[in-house]
């Protein structure tokens, strides 16, 4: 297993710094694969919370590999997406329904009413009771097992953009239909032949629901989120940057970052 080659604690979360992406997505699958064989030597059913976005595509890639060259078997395996553009077919190829089968589902033993992704076909007068029932599904499941997360540029985690709400009302925050940032809109233009086309809503876990899981795994790659990574575990925990609101489970966060994603927290300890 790839060593970080710094490893710190703030605000009381692992922070383990890889000098690459790959070594750190290696590390985050090998969680992942131990949790599901450690599930199924047990007997018991492992529940994952899963990330989209081009942070976490080498640990699918690592995960279709364990499966088709190890036999790592998806059968003990549910699935719950963090979040979906709305309105979007799942037909459409960007959406994160079809980023998760062609990069996971489509490969893996794992059954269709295992894999779940937020609908974002339902009809307006519905989102409310489908994020409530997506919370729902999750904790009659047992809760999340393991919580995969990537950040934006902005600090938001799913899609739960900065906001001004407290911190307590932020970190109640259910599964629900939200407005997307700016700075979210104009960073997905390239998934979408430009703004205009982009969404300007989406479907995202809620920030309870994330908070509520057992584990969680944080990465993020590049000089590009070096300010969302500094501002998030550094600041002070705020809804405006919501990885900050991480801090209030903090012992069961762990930050798998590169070198270029940590340059302004490495100048600051
Ligand atoms: C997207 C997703 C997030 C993701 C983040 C980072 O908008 N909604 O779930 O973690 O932004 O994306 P990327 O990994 O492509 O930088």
């Amino acid at each position: 297993m790839p060593k970080p080659i710094r490893r710190l604690t703030l605000a009381g979360a692992d922070v383990k710094i890889y000098t690459s992406a790959a070594s750190a997505c290696e590390e985050a699958a090998h969680s992942i694969s131990a949790a599901i064989e450690d599930g199924a030597r047990l007997g018991k059913k492992v529940v994952l919370g899963l990330a989209t976005g081009a942070t976490p595509e080498p640990i699918y890639a690592r995960l279709v590999e364990d499966h088709r060259e190890r036999g790592l078997s998806f059968e003990n395996v549910s699935t719950y997406n963090l979040d979906e553009y709305y309105p979007i077919s799942p037909l459409d190829p960007r959406s994160y329904r079809s980023y998760m089968e062609q990069r996971l589902f489509a490969h893996v033993n794992l059954a269709p009413n295992r894999a779940h992704v937020l609908d974002g076909t339902v009809p307006d007068s519905f989102v409310k009771q489908h994020g409530e029932q997506f919370d729902r599904w999750i904790l009659d499941e047992g809760g999340l097992d393991i919580q995969l997360l990537g950040i934006g540029r902005n600090g938001h985690i799913g899609f739960n953009e900065p906001s001004n709400l407290s911190v307590d009302r932020a970190v109640e925050l259910p599964t629900r239909l939200v407005d997307l940032h700016p700075m979210t809109i104009s960073d997905a233009a390239k998934d979408f032949d430009g703004e205009e086309s982009v969404p300007r809503h989406a479907l995202t876990m809620g920030v309870a629901t994330i908070l509520a899981a057992r584990s969680i795994l944080v990465l993020a790659f590049g000089e590009r989120k070096a300010p969302a990574v500094a501002r998030s575990l550094l600041g002070p925990i705020t809804a405006e940057v919501p990885g900050s609101l991480l801090h209030t489970v903090s012992n069961k966060v762990t930050w798998l970052i590169d070198q270029a994603a940590a340059s302004e927290i490495l100048r600051e300890v």
